[in-house]
Formats: C-alpha cells, sequence, structure tokens
C-alpha cells in the first residue's frame, strides 16, 4: 500500500498593495508571499474512497476543506483521477483565520501528494491551474520561497528567497474573515489594474533585502475592525522589528527582525502585550511543500 507525506509551511506577506476592487468582486493586488517554519503535515494512502480526518476539532473535516476540495478537483479534471479514493489525515499547527495561508498550503499540499500517490504526473503549470480555481493564494504554496502575487493573487512569479530572518508572530484569539476586511476597505472599482510601479517596488524590496518601505493596504481596514492588532502590532514594532506587519487580511500580525537577531527574548517580553494573543517564535524559509513517501498514513 502506498502512502505519501506533504508537509505544508504557512506564509506571510511582507507587502501588500491594493490596487481596486473589480467587476468579478474580487481585488486586484501586488503582494509579497513569503513562506515561514510554521508547518501543516498532510498524509494519504491508497484507500476506496475519499476520506478526511483533522487533528484539530474546530476545523471542519467536511467538503468545505480546502483539502477534499482540491481531491474532488483532481477527480473531476483529470482521467486518471476518476473514482480513485484516498485515506486523508491532517495535522493543523497553522492557526486557522490567521492570514497565514493555512488552508491555501493544506490545498497545495492535497495536490501534490494526490499527484504522486494516484501517479497523475500533472505538472506544475497544470498543479498551477488547479490552484488558481481553489484560491487566490493555493498557487503561491505550489513555489514557496519568496515570490510576487499579482492579478487576485494567484499569478505567481518566483523570486531568489530573501535571506533567513527571524520573525516574531502574534496570533490573535479571534480570527478574521478575509471577505470582510475586503469590504470594509470600501475600494474604488479598478481601471485598468495597478501601474507597474507598485510590482518595481516591491521587487526591488525583496532583492535588496530592505523592507522599511513595505506596507499592507489591508491593515488599517483590519485594524478599524479589531483595535488590537494595532496594539500587537506598535508592540512588535517598538521591539525593534525591521518591518512589524499585518500579514494578508489578519488577524495575524508579525515582526520580521534582523538576521541573527536572539527573538525569544522578545518573544517573551511580548507575552501578556495584548491578552489573549499566542506569540510564537518563526523565520522565513527560501523552500515551500515538501513530499516524501511516509511509512503509513
Ligand atoms: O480566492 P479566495 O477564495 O481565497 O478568496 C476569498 C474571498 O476573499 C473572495 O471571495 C473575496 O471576497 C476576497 N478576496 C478579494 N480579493 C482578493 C482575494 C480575495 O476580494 N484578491
Amino acid at each position: 500500500m502506498s502512502a505519501w507525506r506533504a508537509v505544508c509551511p504557512a506564509k506571510i506577506n511582507l507587502a501588500l498593495h491594493v490596487a481596486g476592487r473589480r467587476e468579478d468582486g474580487y481585488h486586484e493586488i501586488v503582494t509579497l508571499f513569503q513562506a515561514i517554519d510554521l508547518r501543516d503535515e498532510l498524509t494519504g494512502a491508497d484507500a476506496e474512497s475519499l476520506t478526511l480526518t483533522v487533528s484539530d476539532p474546530s476545523i471542519p473535516s467536511d467538503e468545505s476543506n480546502l483539502v477534499l476540495r482540491a481531491a474532488r478537483l483532481l477527480a473531476v479534471s483529470v482521467p486518471g483521477a476518476r473514482d480513485r479514493g484516498a485515506r486523508l489525515h491532517l495535522l493543523k499547527r497553522i492557526p486557522a483565520g490567521g492570514g497565514l495561508g493555512g488552508g491555501s498550503a493544506d490545498a497545495a499540499g492535497a495536490l501534490l501528494l494526490l499527484n504522486a500517490l494516484w501517479g497523475l504526473e500533472l505538472d506544475r503549470e497544470a498543479l498551477v491551474r488547479l490552484g488558481q480555481a481553489l484560491g487566490s493564494d493555493v498557487p503561491f504554496f505550489l513555489f514557496g520561497g519568496t515570490a510576487l502575487g499579482t492579478g487576485r493573487g494567484e499569478v505567481i512569479r518566483p523570486l531568489r528567497p530573501i535571506e533567513e530572518r527571524p520573525l516574531v508572530l502574534g496570533v490573535p484569539p479571534f480570527p478574521l474573515s478575509t471577505p470582510e476586511v475586503y469590504r470594509a476597505l470600501h475600494a474604488p472599482l479598478t481601471g485598468s489594474g495597478p501601474d507597474v510601479t507598485v510590482p518595481r517596488l516591491f521587487l526591488k524590496l525583496a532583492e535588496g533585502n530592505d523592507f522599511a518601505l513595505a506596507r499592507n493596504d489591508l491593515e488599517a481596514a483590519a485594524m478599524g475592525m479589531r483595535h488590537e492588532l494595532r496594539a500587537f502590532r506598535d508592540a512588535l514594532a517598538r521591539s525593534g522589528a525591521e518591518l512589524a506587519l499585518m500579514s494578508g487580511s489578519g488577524s495575524a500580525v508579525f515582526g520580521m527582525y534582523r538576521a541573527g537577531t536572539d527573538v525569544s527574548t522578545i518573544a517573551e517580553s511580548l507575552r501578556g502585550a495584548c491578552p489573549g494573543f499566542t506569540v510564537r517564535v518563526s523565520k522565513t524559509i527560501p523552500s515551500g511543500i515538501e513530499i516524501d513517501p511516509a511509512a503509513t498514513a
């Protein structure tokens, strides 16, 4: 019986620019995605039917879970995947609703894992197309490392990974809903998309490992909904972070520090800065999802 394991890292957004709202309801964005060393683990073994169990009971294991949606999408799109089964188990470590891309990472992990388990031999281009149909953040996780995202975030240009940086993550006790945060922006309809200066600026930030000018345009909307986010982000900035920002549409905020900074004492001093926040030490990573044969699943 064959079994595979996909180790799926979370992401932060080192910068996020919203150019405006589109006719289809999505927003046109430019963003710098960065993989980090906080990982979910998906295992899958051959089975008669398709089933999913999740280590965290607060995460749905039904058809609303992107892992099962990815499997169903493969089954209807790829002839070799029709009527195939798999027993999938998801070990969750990435907090949900934190803007850390956990669900999207798991979906990309499911595509890669089932591609191997079912011997489909889909190339990355085909997987990216399926990922785009599953969610705006999914394609990034098929690359990992550092990447520029445009369109609704689903058009990926992989970049040379930035140098490894230590991070402190602040994960609030409340999730934020991506559609609600985007709606709270009240962005005007876009004309012809973002002007080319923003992608150019973001490429320069990544190339120069200098994030002093990085911004997240969703921060003000999210902080208008939950003022604790601003308090924690400001505490991170005061603690010496070179960049203190909300990730994606929130609710997690992160501080990124100069290479070599000992962030464990900083994290310790930030515990208690905002009641209920979970404070974690992490770091940026140059890689993405890793899949390998598993002994059992
Ligand atoms: O693509 P995904 O399913 O992850 O998007 C979830 C929701 O987030 C969308 O339905 C939309 O309301 C909002 N969104 C957006 N603009 C983006 C990405 C997401 O408005 N670029």
